[in-house]
């Protein structure tokens, strides 16, 4: 039997719900707004499930009052939003537009009358078209871009904003979006990713010392990271090997020069018949070690991986789309396997004990840094009762397990001060379109009416009383 007391969480930790700007707003043509990546890309045929698109999405640009009225009814303490790049500077650069940075401006005004703390994210993944038309993260140019962006918003929400988040899963942009072809602007082009991955790590280092100039001094800078949890099939040194590549892929590209000021020598030697990195200035890494107040941890499944005679291509881990083109770079020799156990819709396998080891494994990295859940949640096929009513018992069962084990690495030292569940409501599932539902909150997509799932009111409750109450029977 648990100890009552460990599902008792700090009174301070805050209970948050996420979500992004273009898989939620909608309004893609409203107030000055111009397309984004993902806008050419889900306009694209064949590149996202039933042509879909963010067009409408669940419309939160006009129903903001509602849905933020919503998430404090069920007594949710903090929000993790983004920002649409090209609504508040369209083209990438130059001056921002007035009234897209109003929207923002008004979001987060009505988040504080209902004591909900914001957390802001720059960049979910939506890139101005004109950027991309002018390379893209490939290009060194567009970091700049993404560091000047960072300093407008910062200097317009800086006053209200405590939270910032630079980069939503750079791993997913990077490789998703120039490797594997899956995600926006869907390019194929192995070397191409590994310069996005820089270039995307750079602007995070710009924006923070932008961030840092244009805010008041006792705002937080954090990023979120998709750290995967990478495991080997077995202990042969060939399989260790394999983990030590995706590991270097998936994580140390990151968090390498994020946390450590280094890209670890084995990305370099690993990736060599790729590309020699010369796209990176030798003060590059320096600037991408800016401090950071906190860091973000994603969280879905973990990988398990082995080395592999032949050639393999492996999808990713966790998901979002398979591509005969693979994300991984110079890792053909490597077969990614599906870890046993049950699986959410998505067909990600549910394990929480990957999430207590990536929170220890963070803390051991870097101690003294505090972290947050910046996303955990499950896609199931949820559907309204005849009486209207939205059960679901596994996400439930989901998200106890996960805070279960958020709890205990707390209670063994990690200093993880809040959770944002992935997502508050259903939306714009990327390549998926809206087959997949991961809200807490139910969305008619006809009537777009909401409606809380029995898991929005199962986390409100967690986070009134800060103790996670028992899981319903399924
Ligand atoms: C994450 C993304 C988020 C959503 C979830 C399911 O990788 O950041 O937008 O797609 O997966």
């Amino acid at each position: 039997m648990p100890e009552p007391m460990t599902q008792t969480f700090p009174p301070t930790f805050l209970w948050g719900a996420a979500t992004s700007a273009y898989q939620i707003e909608g309004a893609v043509g409203e107030d000055g707004r111009t397309p984004s990546i993902w806008d050419t890309f889900s306009h694209t045929p064949g590149r996202t499930a039933g042509g879909e698109t963010g067009d409408v999405a669940v419309d939160h640009y006009h129903r903001y009052r509602d849905d933020v009225a919503l998430m404090a009814e069920l007594g949710l303490t903090a929000y993790r939003f983004s920002v649409s790049w090209s609504r508040v500077q369209p083209t990438g650069r130059g001056p921002v537009v007035q009234r897209g940075l109003d929207f923002y401006r008004r979001l987060v005004d009505e988040l504080l009358e209902h004591g909900i703390k914001p957390a802001l994210t720059l960049y979910h993944w939506d890139l101005p078209q004109e950027l991309e038309d002018a390379g893209g993260w490939p290009e060194r140019d567009t970091a700049f871009r993404f560091a000047e962006y960072a300093r407008l918003v910062g200097e317009a929400l800086g006053d209200r904003v405590e939270q910032w988040i630079t980069l939503n899963e750079p791993w997913c942009s990077a490789f998703l979006g120039y490797g594997s072809g899956v995600h926006a602007p869907g390019r194929t082009d192995p070397a191409a990713s590994l310069r996005a991955a820089h270039h995307l790590n750079l602007g995070h280092g710009l924006a923070v010392s932008a961030l840092r100039a244009a805010m008041p001094a006792h705002n937080r800078i954090a990023v979120s990271l998709n750290s995967s949890v990478v495991r080997p099939l077995s202990q042969d040194p060939a399989d260790l090997a394999a983990v030590r590549r995706i590991d270097d892929l998936a994580n140390g590209i990151f968090h390498g020069p994020m946390l450590h000021g280094a890209y670890p020598e084995t990305l370099v030697e690993a990736t060599h018949s790729v590309t020699d990195w010369s796209h990176v200035l030798d003060t590059d890494v320096h600037t991408i070690n800016a401090p950071l107040d906190a860091l973000g941890l994603n969280y879905y499944t973990p990988a398990l991986v082995s080395a592999a005679s032949g050639e393999v291509k492996g999808p990713r881990p966790d998901g979002h789309g398979a591509s005969e083109h693979s994300p991984w770079p110079c890792s053909d020799d490597i077969l990614f396997h599906q870890t046993p156990g049950e699986r959410t819709e998505m067909g990600w396998t549910i394990d929480p004990t990957g999430l207590y080891d990536l929170i220890t494994r963070y803390t051991r990295e870097v101690p003294g840094l505090p972290l947050y859940i910046t996303e955990n949640g499950a896609a199931y096929d949820d559907k309204p009762d005849p009486d209207g009513r939205v059960h679901d018992p596994e996400r439930i069962a989901y998200l106890h397990g996960h805070l279960s084990e958020v709890r205990r690495a707390i209670a063994d030292g990690a200093d993880v001060r809040g959770y944002y569940l992935w997502s508050l409501m259903d939306n714009f599932e990327w390549a998926y379109g809206y087959g997949k539902r991961f809200g807490a909150v139910y969305v008619d997509y006809a009537s777009l009416e909401r409606t809380p799932k029995s898991s929005a009111h199962w986390y409100g409750e967690a986070a009134r009383t800060g103790v996670l109450p028992p899981v319903p029977a399924v």
